[in-house]
């Protein structure tokens, strides 16, 4: 009996409760290095353009048309905007004419070989770095894409839908050529909020389509981001 007694003591003497102490330390630890393996995103509210901000970066954003050869001489946006305009006719004739060359094998050379490819590829497509609006910033989207090739298509697209607050999935397809998974591999480590991973090979209208749509879906989930919509 007094042994019993005494082993009941001891459960609450100062040696047990340090190895109590011990033990939740583990445990808060191990939590943690679980928590902080979660890739970080961008998960907070940020900041919208002011307006003059905005003001400027529309000064900018022209960049992107005035690299591509021609465009200019054939395409006059500001008249095809316009159908009103008397010039309309004439200049919808003519930017039909115009081609989008979109197999542009030395388009990423131009940024390969520039120090900072990140930034270059940042300036030139006028990539935002805030969201246009509060509301858009309170309500971040992910997106998913499946890619097979040509970079300089994809990096109009990708820019022209992409803002800081949203998560990007790009599923490559397991045809598309080396170089092409190296270039988005670099976008990817551009961008903390672009995904991109390597499917299987994908055959046109099969069904790995939709499986690489849901892998894309799963791999947002995966991500620390408080994304709202999937398109
Ligand atoms: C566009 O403009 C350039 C320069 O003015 C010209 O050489 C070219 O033939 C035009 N047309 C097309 C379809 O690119």
């Amino acid at each position: 009996m007094p042994v019993r007694i005494h082993f009941r003591r001891n459960l609450f003497s100062f040696r047990h409760i340090e190895k109590w102490i011990f033990t939740f330390y583990i445990f808060i630890k191990i939590g943690f290095t679980f928590y902080s393996s979660i890739p970080t995103d961008e998960t907070e509210i940020l900041e919208p353009y002011s307006f003059e901000e905005f003001k400027q970066l529309k000064k900018r954003i022209s960049i992107a048309l005035d690299i591509l050869p021609s465009i200019r001489e054939n395409v006059s946006c500001p008249i095809l905007f316009d159908p009103e305009d008397q010039r309309y006719p004439e200049a919808a004739a003519k930017a039909s004419k115009w081609h989008f060359e979109s197999s542009d094998w030395n388009f990423w050379r131009q940024f390969e070989a520039t120090p900072n490819t990140c930034e270059a590829l940042q300036q030139t497509f006028s990539f935002f770095t805030k969201p246009l609006s509060q509301e858009e910033a309170e309500y971040p989207l992910a997106y998913g894409m499946l890619v097979y090739k040509d970079i300089k298509q994809l990096l109009y697209v990708l820019s022209a839908f992409y803002q800081p607050q949203n998560a990007y999935c790009i599923a490559i397809d397991g045809r598309s050529s080396g170089a092409f998974k190296t270039q988005l591999q670099t976008i990817q480590t551009c961008f903390p909020n672009i995904h991109v991973f390597v499917t299987k090979r994908i055959e046109y209208c099969g069904p790995r389509i939709p499986e690489a749509v849901l892998t894309c879906v799963d791999k947002l989930n995966e991500r620390k981001h408080s994304w709202r919509y999937f398109q």
